[in-house]
């Protein structure tokens, strides 16, 4: 038996590793949720993440049968968002054919996977083409598990979602992390329990009201919360500095406040820009100015950090043991708007801890400034990894077989 998982509560979940695979048909539920230009995948990371469990499943002469989504059809068939080209990319990394089905139920399905022998591996089609999926349908949820004898987890990027295929089905057949999950638990877990001192964790992106729940909660974890990109605007805002055109809430101001009032009751370092990067709009080719933060001009807005504050907030990052990103500091996508971020990254790479980084658009960043080998985690959660941060249970965890 291993020694199996631990959510956020005390309760360890079972593995792969406590269940004997030979023959049985394993209802695999995997993040294959990938960035995609037209039918080509720009970044296969979360395919490649999969591959531990897939191949282990294969070796263990299981018969595999994947479910994912891709993107979000809203319930319905949309061509473009069929996982094809994802079997495709599968199917070269594995060395190994993959039959991709066109359907996620139904008798051509059961009978496809009726004839998968030992160590084969079919991928159905997006389970989110169903509506039934994202409302956790009961009979949808049963449909699905009939095509395995076990569930296997292994989609942490989507756990934080309570679906049919991410956790509706272990109500029909027993539920196990994959090597994905497990490793995504472990190492996030480091994060919630005696992390090395000092704790230094940076959110960004572009709205506070994503993440309050996440920057209340860190703020009683870490010793110094960093608040970067769009989400700063508010918190500086809340001070009573003027914005211009910048993106804000207003709405959120006094959420700002409560939480910047926290950090002082609570002896936390809160830092947030000094300066920033403006310009009239996140464009390229826009005349682009730096100014302190408490002079954005009417009409122009923040749309990265600072030269003084990326010093600033690097400064903090060097000296940490523990470092948890979440979020760009700026409009990362437009090249003008991108060296803050990408400062944080390198900042991030260069620390002598424990290093998390979670979210497309900051791994993205990790990828472009060539650092991502020097980073101790890289999750494939967005959402769930803050979610799992936060404290919160996650329902794709929460519904697999307890370790007794
Ligand atoms: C993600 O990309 O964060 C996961 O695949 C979940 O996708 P969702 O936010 O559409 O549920």
């Amino acid at each position: 038996m291993s020694a199996g998982i631990k959510g956020v509560t005390s309760v360890a979940k079972a593995t792969i590793r406590d269940v004997d695979l030979r023959d049985k048909r394993c209802f695999c539920r995997v993040d294959y949720n990938v960035p995609m230009k037209g039918q080509e995948i720009t970044d296969d990371t979360r395919i490649r993440a999969s591959l531990p469990t897939v191949k282990y499943l294969m070796e263990q002469g299981a018969k595999i049968v994947l479910a994912s989504h891709l993107g979000r059809p809203k319930g319905k068939v949309v061509d473009s968002l069929r996982l094809d080209p994802v079997a495709q990319r599968l199917s070269q990394l594995l060395s190994a054919e993959v039959k991709k089905l066109d359907d996620c139920i139904g008798p051509e399905v059961e009978q496809a996977v009726a004839e998968l022998q030992p160590g084969q591996v079919a991928l159905l089609e997006n389970v989110r083409f169903y509506p039934e999926e994202e409302k956790n349908d009961r009979e949808f949820a049963r449909q699905l598990a009939a095509l395995g004898d076990i569930f296997v987890n292994d989609a942490f990027g989507t756990a934080h979602r309570a679906h049919a295929s991410t956790a509706g089905v272990a109500e029909f057949i027993p539920g196990y992390a994959g090597f994905l999950m497990e490793k995504e638990i472990n190492a996030l877990g480091k994060l919630l329990s005696s992390p090395d001192r000092p704790f230094v964790a940076i959110i960004g992106g572009a709205k506070v009201s994503d993440k309050l729940g996440v920057l209340e909660s860190l703020l009683d974890q870490v010793d110094t919360l960093i608040i970067g990109g769009g989400m700063a605007n508010t918190f500086l805002l809340a001070q009573g500095y003027g914005m211009g055109k910048s993106l804000i809430e207003p709405d959120r101001a006094e959420d700002a406040l409560r939480i910047m009032e926290k950090a002082v009751e609570s002896g936390k370092k809160l830092l947030l820009p000094s300066d920033l990067v403006v310009a009239p709009a996140p464009e390229p080719g826009v005349p682009v100015k730096v100014v302190e933060a408490d002079a954005v001009p009417e009409d122009m807005m923040a749309l990265d950090i600072g030269p003084e504050t990326r010093k600033l907030f690097s400064e903090e990052i060097a000296g940490a043991k523990t470092v948890f990103w979440n979020g760009p500091m700026g409009v990362f996508e437009v090249e003008p708007f991108r060296g803050g971020t990408l400062e944080i990254a390198a900042a991030i790479a260069h620390v002598d801890g424990f290093t998390v980084v979670g979210g497309g658009d900051s791994l993205a960043a990790v990828e472009l400034s060539g650092y991502a080998d020097k980073i101790s985690h890289l999750s494939t959660g967005g959402g769930a990894s803050l979610e799992f941060v936060e404290g919160k249970k996650l329902p794709g965890i929460e519904c697999l077989v307890d370790l007794g």
